[in-house]
């Protein structure tokens, strides 16, 4: 018999667990955590402090969370698929892992970080390319009780070195180079650039993925391949505290620099099991495919360790969705008979743009489920979504949730709860999620709108900002003491629905992937032509947001230099941050509208981004009404 897995079956037996959970969360989430492998159970459920943000979960609990994906396992599920891998190169070859051939390169790993002197606590860095030795890499250093945190290979080496920094690392592990779509990527070159700045590391791991020649730095970098040949098959996992951090990370917020997001261990892994299991509904013999990169949380809760504790085959691919060409999802889904599917909205409206045939020309018979996360799905791309990929057949969940969150938060549980294009829908059992207005009273009723905040911890609450609390505790828990604070707003319909409608703070969602306004002006302020700027969101067909940036530099550009300048300036956020930050507009302008007290009025910034300039509001206050008329007729 396989590790029993309990699932809700039913509207009824959701809404039962829910109040339950609410009712008495304590037995609630007693219950759910008795499955797993404990080395020792817990003294406390939970520990609740929503005001200093100290939240604890299982304490006094004992375990290992990669027991818990793979040991406990293989009794029953030796054999099955743990992990498909499907490269760039659709010619090229495919590898599988059962869950006896991914333990024994989980150890294998493991060992390798031993035998380099890692340690329990130690933070280890990954930047890597989505190949199993990433999710191999992540679970190794889990396995010893060392910290992981991954940073996405589309980061710049600036990006890499203040993560690095900020955790303290003392290893990293990296590769040769990493593909994407037509384009090869030299990643081993851009951590040697990052590691000039980062006096922490002593080691370098590096994978052999292109087979291309590196620079290896003698005393500090070492093969992978070379250092496994030493290296056993088995690594006895170390024994963890409930409350001993699992992974560091790093997500923008609207002040400052990234903050490391931390997650623990046994509360983490409740929740992302729980949610996996009862979202996405995935049956024994599936094939699971989330098409998010380990790099974000999405990759981490939901490709590889909710997939793994609920003991599922999950799909891990190397590629992007329009190479070699628009058809690649779907041609990959056929191809492993992919049963569950998750993947981001943007996704979804940039393949939408392409010819019907790219995906018409697949069967996709296989799909029984299908998910989107990230941001809010636009009802075209949901009926397109639901339509062309689904055949109408499969349930749609859209899940909220966020990297603080550890796991999805709000969403339908697929097959079972009402859906409703655009809306996330109802929230799981033990979030308690409330509207607030602006000053703090919760919003009773529905057909309302409001803040988004949730009044009882849940198991996969953010426990901390890494190194230091107090910025967590502002972020999260200052702003409405006794909430934790999302950052979003939202609207419950008639019937209880959650609708997300974006942010209310100063970030912005650019493909599902985030950013503070703020880290980006940093990044332009940096350019030798910039004095200031302002950066605000725009709707985007494709990315969800726009980044439109407003420039002031140092000596007047005129129009035959503009052009260079704002590539100039491109340039220099690709090299602090990356491409991904890339801004879609840059208007360069003589002043930005501020008060009298020094403040930029954004307001005014969006509605000129998002091209309603006949009505913006009161102007009276500004320090010069002057500028916003200049603004205007400069418009992107
Ligand atoms: C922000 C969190 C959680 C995994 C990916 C993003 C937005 C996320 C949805 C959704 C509308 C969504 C929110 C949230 N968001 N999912 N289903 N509908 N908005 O994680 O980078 O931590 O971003 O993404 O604004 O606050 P993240």
């Amino acid at each position: 018999m396989p590790v029993p897995h309990p699932r809700l079956h039913s509207f009824a037996e959701y809404e039962e667990a829910y109040r339950r959970s609410v009712e008495n969360p304590e037995q609630f989430w007693a219950e759910v955590a008795e499955p797993f492998t404990w080395r020792r159970k817990w003294d406390t459920v939970l520990k609740a402090d929503l005001v200093g943000g100290h939240n604890e979960w299982y304490s006094g609990a004992k375990l290992n969370i990669t027991e818990n994906c793979l040991d406990r396992h293989l009794a029953t599920r030796g054999n099955k698929l743990a992990l498909i891998w499907e490269p760039n190169d659709p010619k090229t070859r495919q590898i599988r892992y059962t869950y006896r051939e991914l333990h024994q390169h989980v150890c294998q790993f493991a060992n390798v970080l031993l035998n380099n002197g890692v340690e329990k606590g130690d933070r280890v860095c990954l930047y890597m390319p989505m190949i199993p030795q990433l999710a191999i890499a992540v679970l190794a250093c889990a396995r010893i009780g060392a910290v992981h945190s991954v940073i996405f290979a589309g980061f710049s080496a600036t990006a890499i070195a203040d993560r690095v920094n900020d955790a303290q690392a003392t290893v990293v592990l990296t590769a040769d180079g990493l593909n994407r779509g037509p384009k090869q990527i030299p990643v081993k070159r851009v951590v040697d650039e990052a590691l000039e700045n980062c006096p922490s590391v002593r080691r370098v791991i590096v994978v052999e993925h292109l087979g291309w020649p590196v620079q290896m730095r003698e005393g500090r970098d070492v093969w992978y391949h070379e250092e496994a040949r030493e290296a056993a098959k088995t690594c006895p996992a170390e024994e963890m505290d409930a409350e001993d951090m699992l992974f560091i990370l790093y997500t923008s917020g609207s002040t400052g620099k990234p903050k490391g997001v931390v997650h623990t261990t046994a509360g983490y892994m409740v929740w992302a099991d729980y949610t996996f299991r009862n979202v996405f509904q995935v049956q024994e013999n599936d094939v699971y495919w989330c098409t998010a990169d380990i790099g974000w949380v999405t990759g981490h809760s939901y490709l590889l360790y909710g997939p793994l504790l609920s003991g599922s085959t999950t799909l891990l691919f190397e590629g992007v969705p329009t190479y070699p060409d628009a058809g690649r999802f779907w041609e990959v889904i056929d191809k492993h008979g992919v049963n569950v599917f998750y993947t981001a909205p943007t996704a979804i409206r940039s393949l939408m743009a392409t010819p019907l045939d790219n995906v018409l020309s697949y069967s996709l018979d296989s799909l029984r489920v299908l998910g989107t996360v990230g941001e809010p799905i636009n009802e075209e791309a949901w009926h397109w979504y639901h339509t062309h990929v689904g055949k109408e057949r499969c349930p749609v969940v859209d899940t909220w949730w966020q990297t603080e969150t550890g796991g999805i938060m709000i969403s339908a549980l697929a097959g079972i709860s009402p859906l409703r294009p655009t809306h996330a829908g109802q929230p799981l059992p033990g979030v308690q999620p409330v509207l607030l207005t602006q000053e703090g009273q919760e919003i009773q009723g529905n057909d309302e709108e409001g803040y988004l905040a949730i009044k009882f911890p849940w198991p996969g609450i953010i426990r901390t900002t890494y190194g230091d609390h107090e910025r967590a505790r502002q972020t999260y828990f200052g702003p409405y003491p006794g909430y934790y604070f999302t950052g979003d707003g939202a609207r419950r319909d008639s019937t209880g629905l959650y609708r997300i409608i974006g942010r209310v703070d100063d970030v912005i969602n650019v493909s599902g992937h985030r950013f503070g306004t703020a880290e980006i002006e940093n990044a332009i302020n940096q350019n030798a032509h910039v004095v200031e700027s302002a950066v605000v969101g725009y709707p985007h067909d494709v990315k969800g947001q726009g980044i439109y940036a407003f420039v002031i530099c140092r000596e007047p550009v005129g129009k035959a230099d503009a052009g260079h300048v704002e590539a100039s300036i491109i340039e220099t956020v690709v090299a602090e941050i990356g491409k991904i930050a890339k801004p879609d507009k840059i208007q360069i302008v003589s002043g930005l509208p501020k008060t009298r007290s020094g403040k930029i009025m954004r307001r005014i910034l969006r509605k000129v981004a998002e091209g309603e300039t006949t009505n913006l509001g009161d102007i009276t206050t500004l320090l010069d009404p002057g500028v916003v008329e200049e603004i205007i007729q400069g418009k992107k």
